[in-house]
């Protein structure tokens, strides 16, 4: 048989008790970020790790709001995440939309998909489709939290499980920052947890519909997100602290 063309999901490299241990860590992280604060949100782009903190918030019944950024360019697959998970988990996630009048000075500036042009125009539809509505979101919120991991990408090496968000001058958390990339599927396949279906496709990692591809075999888990540029400025702006 051939091997796999694209990406596929790691076998497990954890045994039953190192895994218990972790997901046992992380809900303590989860709880002890929600004993120092009043109201705490969580991002979920209904990827992987996002799923794994979902299931963690749900099983533990925190008080932790979902909310996802709808930014009108995602896969069909991530809109239809989001039911299925409110359904699976009998949560709510509210859905961040983009200011209509903010797509339509993006798009008379760069043109719908300008964003493949370069940087400038990448970094402007990221901030109107992403960075506004995440503002936004946020609002009255004293921390948030993420499904981010170290060992994702170069930019992403000094993650720590807590730091400030100076841009929104609250706390922001990163239950998973040691996670690899086989503990996250070791726990979804433990715990049964939903997964998005792009995954199954060669897609470890899924972003916005045109700046997402699939992954070949030994590639960079985000070798597939905005692939025409360089992967020192893969982020889209929600992880930057400006
Ligand atoms: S990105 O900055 O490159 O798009 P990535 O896809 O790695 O981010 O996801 C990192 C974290 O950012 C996710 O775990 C999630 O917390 C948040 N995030 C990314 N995309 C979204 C989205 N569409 N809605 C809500 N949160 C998101
Ligand atoms: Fe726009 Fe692509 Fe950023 Fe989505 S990921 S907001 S489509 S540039």
């Amino acid at each position: 048989m051939n091997a796999p063309q694209f990406w596929t999901i790691p076998p497990s490299k954890l045994s039953p008790s190192q895994l218990a241990e972790k997901s046992q860590a992380l809900t303590e992280r989860l709880v002890s970020i929600c004993k120092a604060h009043n109201d705490v949100r969580f991002a979920t782009s209904l990827a992987a790790e996002d799923m794994v903190i979902t299931d963690a918030i749900a099983q533990a019944k925190l008080p932790i709001q979902f909310f996802t950024l709808a930014t009108g360019r995602l896969h069909q697959e991530t809109v239809d995440m989001v039911k299925t998970t409110e359904d699976h988990y009998q949560i709510a996630i509210t859905k961040a939309y983009p200011e209509e009048s903010d797509i339509q000075a993006f798009i008379d500036q760069y043109g719908i998909n300008g964003f493949y042009e370069g940087e400038a125009a990448k970094k402007a539809c990221c901030g109107a489709r992403k960075i506004k509505p995440l503002n936004a979101a946020l609002l009255g919120a004293d921390a948030w939290l993420t499904g981010q991991r170290r060992e994702q990408s170069t930019t992403r090496t000094e993650l720590n499980f807590a730091e400030h968000d100076d841009a929104r001058g609250i706390e922001k958390f990163n239950p998973l920052f040691d996670w690899s990339e086989a503990d996250v599927w070791a726990y979804i396949k433990q715990e049964n947890v939903p997964i998005h279906p792009l995954h199954l496709k060669g897609y470890p990692s899924i972003g916005c519909e045109p700046c997402t591809r699939q992954v070949k075999q030994g590639e960079d888990i985000r070798a597939g997100r905005w692939w025409w540029l360089q992967s020192n400025s893969k982020e889209c702006g929600l992880h930057v602290n400006q």
